[in-house]
């Protein structure tokens, strides 16, 4: 695996492996890998043959208050990773490539409605900052195909949205979240538990699962339903940010008539800010 963070390097790899007539695709990522950025290389694997992963703790989707400046970054690590995962390129460009002229002076890519309320709505920009970056990213390494986590859901349907609305001659490849034994969808702030607080964290995906179960046994009821499980997961020690019901399609809010659907949550321990979400078909 070749790790580049030169664009010129980048272009001439990439156009290499696309002469050999390889599809290529890239799994954008922020570092500090774990399981499930290594289940996005292996479904990268089945849909191209040429892998770009990137890292970039990319500081215009991070709020004055988060955690940009501690947020893990454990590259020889991840570069171990990825040869391991049959990565073929990484990717690895600084804040100069990626803003040359500092954040300010830069074009940002809004897209809009999906981007609002859930995690738009308690981290305002977040979105801007992340359709951007993918952005840039989609036309330094034009790949044929992207691989995105649905743990991140909002996220992948604002890139889906993003693509569709600019045209951009890219698939996007939607993968499932990968979890602990326990239940505890991995991520990267997850280090950020304490023992005691790690204890607590199944909880989350647990209340998530409780409530489907609730729907599927024929409640229709959903705002008080979405109370209940927030007072639930306060009960337990977190702080919730949201917990709501939306179509799984255009996130828009279910309705009794909605048959996709998609329970999103983010709550807070302590300092640690986790998500996860729950895809599931009305019985
Ligand atoms: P990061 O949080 O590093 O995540 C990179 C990719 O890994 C995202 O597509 C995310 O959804 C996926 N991912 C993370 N945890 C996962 C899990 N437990 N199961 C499945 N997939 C998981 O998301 C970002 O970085 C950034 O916003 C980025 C898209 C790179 C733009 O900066």
């Amino acid at each position: 695996m070749k790790t580049i963070a030169d664009i010129n390097q980048l272009c001439a790899c990439v156009k290499q492996a696309r002469q050999a007539g390889q599809r290529v695709a890239l799994v954008p990522t922020m570092g500090n890998l774990h399981k499930g950025h290594l289940a996005l290389i292996e479904r990268a694997k089945q849909a191209a043959d040429f892998i770009v992963a990137s890292i970039f703790v990319n500081p215009l989707q991070f709020g004055p208050n988060e955690d940009l400046d501690s947020y893990p970054r454990t590259l020889a690590d991840d570069q171990q990773k990825l040869v391991q995962a049959g990565c073929n390129v990484l990717f690895t460009p600084t804040e100069q490539l990626m803003y040359p002229k500092g954040m300010q002076a830069q074009t940002l890519v809004r897209v809009p409605e999906v981007s609002e309320g859930l995690c738009g709505g308690s981290r305002p920009g977040h979105f801007d900052g992340v359709a951007t970056i993918v952005n840039k990213l989609f036309n330094m390494v034009q790949p044929d195909c992207a691989v995105f986590g649905e743990k991140d859901f909002q996220q992948l349907a604002v890139i889906r949205k993003m693509v569709q609305d600019l045209n951009l001659p890219i698939e996007i490849i939607g993968a499932p979240i990968v979890r602990d034994a326990d239940g505890l969808a991995l991520s990267s702030r997850n280090g950020y538990l304490s023992a005691e607080q790690r204890c607590v964290a199944p909880q989350l995906q647990l209340c998530l699962q409780d409530t489907v179960a609730h729907i599927q046994a024929g409640r229709r009821d959903y705002a008080v339903l979405m109370q209940e499980a927030s007072s639930k997961l306060q009960a337990q020690g977190f702080v919730t940010d949201y917990i709501e019901l939306r179509q799984a399609t255009d996130l828009q809010p279910a309705t009794p008539a909605s048959k996709q659907l998609v329970i999103l949550a983010a709550a807070v321990l302590g300092e640690t800010r986790l998500i996860d979400n729950i895809l599931f078909d009305l019985l």
